[in-house]
């Protein structure tokens, strides 16, 4: 999410709590609050240090709609942003069976509803409250908390090992880690840790690991945030001489993030983003997610060091449809997918969820608008996270959603 929740999330995890600490009682005749299928099939910890008891809290949705048997059928692990939000956030605001809904922005009539888009409906879905010390996740200690994406990797390696050592079943079905905005962080890493680490174990304990899917990450701040006047620029938000005020503040959110200044790189990146926010009478900054969209996610998916690099960015965009309608644009080329999805900001299933559902449905299954075309041979051996595109026989794939604005359509 890399920003404080809004508000409406707040409400929601209030919501939640309540929910949480008082089951409501089902009468036969009243519609029960939180019906059966909002229910996890699991949920409970996984303990990522058996010294000190810290522990990762998840939520387990099995498919609803399996189309093989379950020991073949795909899992999809979704890590929320932030850093700090808890993914309960994706179940029921994005991409869960139920989504909160609040008619009328009236906080004391939220409701759960059914989500078309569910990204349960083929595939087993697990939610992770990420990292450590986030959600309803425990961080025995401040200290245990991870400082860094190894730190967060080895977690997420622990808890997922623990995960599939509960059910027989889990531990051939393929996995893939998938994850929004500041995930675009704890995706590559723990890619890359599985990668690595699957060298050096026995196949027996290896993670099925089948592809790794970001949604508007902030992946590669240095190249993302110098993007943002440009993309305010070309959407017509501010003109040229504000492109170059934000230009300056820009460089200098880069120069402090280079000096590892950490906190006031964030502040410098905000007043960035908050020049741009100010001349922003449509909402399209902050709906359409000029920050970490379409432009920001190319611009450091070019620099990537991946061989295939080149041939990806001469694959044409493809006109993509979802039942008949026009849903948006994908690249593809070899184990790499770019989806720009029409109509979205920041959180794509929350805006679009149907394009959602049948963009990781599609992406996963090899089918529709994701059919490998091009049959490719790619070396193994890279150097940086990149690897984690292609180090494996299997293909490993990259997706970051994107969103591509419609300021001009009326
Ligand atoms: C568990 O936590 C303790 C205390 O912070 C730390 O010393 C130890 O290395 C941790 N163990 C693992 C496996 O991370
Ligand atoms: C971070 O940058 C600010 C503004 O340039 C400066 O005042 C501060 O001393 C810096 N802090 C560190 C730890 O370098
Ligand atoms: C794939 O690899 C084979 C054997 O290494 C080679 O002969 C062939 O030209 C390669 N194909 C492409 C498209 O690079």
């Amino acid at each position: 999410m890399e920003s404080t929740p809004s508000h409406n999330f707040l409400k929601l995890l209030l919501f939640l709590s309540i929910l949480h600490s008082f089951p409501p009682k089902s009468s036969a005749t009243s519609t029960p609050l939180f019906p059966t299928g909002a229910l996890p099939t699991k949920s409970g910890y996984l303990t990522v240090n058996s010294t000190t008891g810290s522990a990762i809290f998840y939520a387990f949705y099995e498919a609803q709609k399996p189309s093989s048997s379950l020991s073949q059928t795909p899992l999809l692990i979704w890590l929320q942003g932030g850093p700090g939000c808890s993914s309960l956030i994706g179940n029921f605001y994005e991409l869960g069976p139920w989504r909160v809904s609040s008619p009328k922005q009236n906080v004391e009539q939220l409701a759960l509803e059914p989500n078309s888009g569910s990204w349960n409906r083929l595939f087993g879905l697990l939610f992770l409250d990420n990292p450590i010390g986030t959600g309803f996740s425990i961080a025995a200690s401040d200290e245990e908390i991870p400082r860094d994406q190894y730190g967060v990797a080895k977690h997420l390696f622990t808890a997922i090992t623990s995960f599939v050592a509960l059910d027989p079943s889990f531990k051939s079905r393929p996995i893939y880690f998938t994850g929004e905005s500041y995930a675009g962080k704890y995706v590559p890493a723990i890619g890359y840790y599985i990668l690595k680490k699957n060298t050096q174990l026995p196949a027996s304990r290896q993670v099925n690991l089948a592809g790794v899917a970001i949604g508007n990450g902030l992946t590669d701040p240095l190249i993302q945030v110098a993007t943002h006047a440009v993309n305010a620029y070309f959407s017509g938000l501010i003109n040229d001489k504000q492109k170059s005020q934000m230009e300056e503040l820009q460089n200098e959110a880069v120069a402090l993030t280079k000096k590892g200044n950490w906190s006031e790189a964030t502040n410098a990146k905000k007043q960035s983003l908050e020049f741009a926010a100010k001349h922003d009478r449509t909402g399209h900054f902050g709906h359409c997610d000029l920050r970490d969209g379409v432009v920001s996610t190319e611009a450091w998916m070019k620099k990537m060091k991946w061989e295939g690099i080149e041939k990806f960015m001469e694959a044409e965009r493809k006109v993509w449809n979802v039942n008949g309608e026009l849903a948006g644009y994908v690249q593809k080329w070899g184990s790499l997918s770019h989806a720009v999805v029409l109509g979205a900001g920041h959180l794509v299933p929350t805006d679009q969820a149907v394009s959602s559902q049948a963009m990781i449905e599609d992406w996963v299954l090899e089918s529709g608008i994701f059919t490998n075309e091009n049959i490719h041979n790619l070396s193994k051996n890279f150097q940086g996270f990149d690897c984690l595109l292609t180090s494996f026989s299997f293909p490993l794939r990259l997706l970051p959603i994107s969103f591509r604005h419609l300021m001009f359509i009326k």
